[in-house]
Parts: C-alpha cells; sequence; structure tokens
C-alpha cells in the first residue's frame, strides 16, 4: 500500500494541499482537479470541515484524497474514519506516524531537518514531506542533505508555485510538490473552478507530467 501510494504521488508529481470551509464545495473542487488533470487532494484539518470533505471526495473514487495537517491522533483518526488514503503532517509527531505505519497507511511526516529526517528513518520510512520548503532553506537545504542521505526522498511544501516548480521537481531527491497555490482560498470560497481548472492545468504543464 505504501509503496503503491509513493509510486502514484511520483507520478502525479503535484499534490493540491487544501484548506476548504464550505464542505459543500468538496464535489465541485474535486471535479475541477480531475478536469486539471490532478486527481489527488490533501485536505488539511486547517478548517472544521475536513472530515466532511474528505468523505464527499473519497466517495467519488477518482480522487488520491489524503489528510493534511495531521497534528495528533483524533485527527488522523477522524481522516481515516472519513476515508482519508494517506496521511500528511507539517512535523514530526511520533504517535500518528507509528499509528499509521501500524496499519500499514501511508503517510508523510513533515521534516525540516537532519533530525526530522532520523526520526523517519528509524521508523523505515524513507519519504518525508520537507516542510517549510522555502523557508527552511529551499532546494540549497535539500541538495546539502542528499549527500548524506541520498536514500531519502521528499515531497517540498510550502513556497512552491507554478514559477518554481519545474526546479524543485529536476531534483532526484524530489518525488512530488505539494501546494496551495493552484486551490487558494479565495479561489475556493469564491467557488472559481475556471481558474482551480486553468491554475491546475498549468502545474501539470510546468511539471512535466
Ligand atoms: C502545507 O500545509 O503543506 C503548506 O502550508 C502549503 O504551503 P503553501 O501554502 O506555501 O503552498
Amino acid at each position: 500500500m505504501f509503496e503503491k501510494f509513493l509510486e502514484r504521488v511520483a507520478e502525479l508529481k503535484v499534490i493540491p494541499v487544501i484548506a476548504l470551509e464550505d464542505a459543500g464545495k468538496a464535489g465541485d473542487l474535486a471535479g475541477a482537479l480531475v478536469e486539471g488533470g490532478l486527481p489527488v487532494a490533501e485536505v488539511t484539518f486547517r478548517t472544521a470541515t475536513a472530515a466532511q470533505t474528505i468523505r464527499t471526495m473519497a466517495d467519488r473514487g477518482d480522487v488520491l484524497v489524503g489528510a493534511g495537517t495531521v497534528r495528533n491522533l483524533d485527527q488522523a483518526k477522524a481522516a481515516v474514519d472519513a476515508g482519508a488514503g494517506y496521511l500528511v503532517s507539517p512535523g514530526f509527531n511520533a504517535s500518528v506516524v507509528e499509528w499509521a505505519i501500524d496499519r500499514n497507511l501511508p503517510i508523510l511526516p513533515g521534516v525540516d531537518s537532519t533530525l526530522g529526517i532520523e526520526m523517519a528513518m528509524d521508523r523505515g520510512l524513507n519519504t518525508v514531506k520537507f516542510f517549510p520548503a522555502g523557508a527552511s532553506g529551499g532546494l540549497a537545504k535539500i541538495k546539502a542533505l542528499y549527500g548524506p542521505y541520498g536514500d531519502v526522498r521528499f515531497v517540498p511544501t510550502g513556497g512552491i508555485n507554478a514559477g518554481n516548480l519545474a526546479e524543485w521537481l529536476a531534483h532526484p531527491a524530489i518525488i512530488a510538490c505539494g501546494g496551495s497555490w493552484l486551490v487558494a482560498k479565495n479561489l475556493l470560497s469564491a467557488g472559481n473552478w475556471d481558474e482551480v481548472v486553468r491554475l491546475t492545468k498549468e502545474a501539470v504543464a510546468a511539471a512535466g507530467i
């Protein structure tokens, strides 16, 4: 399950990071991502409606839906109950990571340092989220980590956009990038699905998918 997930993420190359206030819009948003060519969503627990949004998107069956900003076990359990197929967290939470591993549930814990990488590798994980990517040293940090940690793969998130996506993805340690630029909050609240489709297609093109 974990390997298949990582393979799929490496194919998709971009994970839209979503903070949706109105779960009633989840179906339209998922439809826009599918139409744009990115049938994947990281639905963050930054809004109270995250579980309902996950459920609506997962029920469609055509989107790889996971939960983001998972900071504790209660959120992890709510995400899985709602149908999340993977978890993403901003930092390394050992309880959440170990709970997910016990269930063979894919998880991308956030790390920004050698310490985080060591904690992940200690638990058998060789792929992590690099967060916050831009503010933690950007691509220069990935290049520096690649020396001692050439076997680790990263999903940078935080400060990625259509303009710098290709540069990040060109590094061999990076399998995909996450970001909210293509699902910006103002587009979601306005229901501007045409623009989400356009930005998604732009991301797909920039990623060379
Ligand atoms: C995340 O939750 O992964 C990040 O906040 C997304 O970062 P971005 O908004 O800079 O894309």
